[in-house]
């Protein structure tokens, strides 16, 4: 993995607050290194201030769409302009909660990268896709939906971050073993299309990834970091997983 800089982002789904802010900023003002990336991606009301205090930061999701008479939505030019560099698109609460589709998700993409955000493509399979034997088919769908909307070479400025359904929220994660089947997969997919920009795009692992297990997990060949929820609540737990990223160059 020498190639690629290891990345620990942190998704706050719909928690946080100031005083998290304040704490989170400090933890990572003193972890931070040239030889990891941290990123964390709070509620939308607390971008400003995530940024104001050094950190880099991005939206959980944007609009498909430009501007316009979309009550409740937020525009990618927006937040890009506030000093956000990242959004995930495509994390499985927005595919099964709110309904977006592989195609809805290949349009966030796309309007992401028209404003010169980086998005970080979510995947995975659920319990039963995985029980059936599926997963490699449903994560090849969703990664095919965004390069027959806007081809390879889009996946050149951005991220990707496997997150199998069953194992989010649930303590149940993968093993480096399971996990490091599913990256290698994905880039041996996209590498044959393109084999440099698949040995240059990195691929994030989430699902109860916490301080124990970040080390092995990230130690895996094709493993570039990890895409962190609960544990990107806790000061001290998500230092300790920004710590175990460094190793892993
Ligand atoms: P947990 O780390 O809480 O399992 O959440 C993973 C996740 O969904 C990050 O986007």
């Amino acid at each position: 993995m020498a190639i690629r800089k290891a990345m620990v982002a942190g998704n706050w789904k719909m928690n946080g607050s100031l005083e998290l802010v304040k704490q989170m900023s400090d933890a990572i003002n003193n972890v931070k290194s040239k030889k990891i990336d941290v990123v964390l991606f709070p509620p939308f009301p607390l971008v400003s201030a995530l940024i104001a205090s050094g950190v880099s930061t991005g939206t959980q999701t944007i609009s498909e769409y430009k501007p316009g008479a979309f009550t409740g939505e937020v525009d990618a030019q927006l937040v890009k302009d506030l000093g956000a560099e990242y959004v995930l698109v495509g994390h499985s609460e927005r595919r099964s909660i709110y309904n977006e589709s592989n195609s809805t998700v290949a349009e966030k993409f796309s309007r992401a990268q028209q404003v010169g955000l980086t998005p970080i493509l979510c995947v995975g399979e659920s319990e039963s896709e995985q029980e059936n034997g599926k997963t490699e088919l449903v994560v090849a769908a969703q990664i095919d939906a965004v390069i027959e909307k806007i081809g390879v070479a889009a996946l050149k400025d951005s991220v990707i971050a496997y997150e199998p359904v069953w194992a989010i929220g649930t303590g149940k994660t993968a093993s480096p073993e399971q996990a490091q089947n599913v990256h290698k997969f994905i880039r041996d997919k996209i590498a044959a299309l393109d084999s440099d920009l698949a040995q240059g795009l990195t691929i994030l692992y989430g699902g109860s990834v916490n301080e124990k297990n970040s080390e092995l997990l990230f130690a895996q060949a094709d493993i570039d970091g990890g895409l962190i929820g609960g544990a990107s609540l806790k000061a001290d737990s998500f230092s300790a997983i920004c710590e175990s990223a460094k190793g892993t160059l």
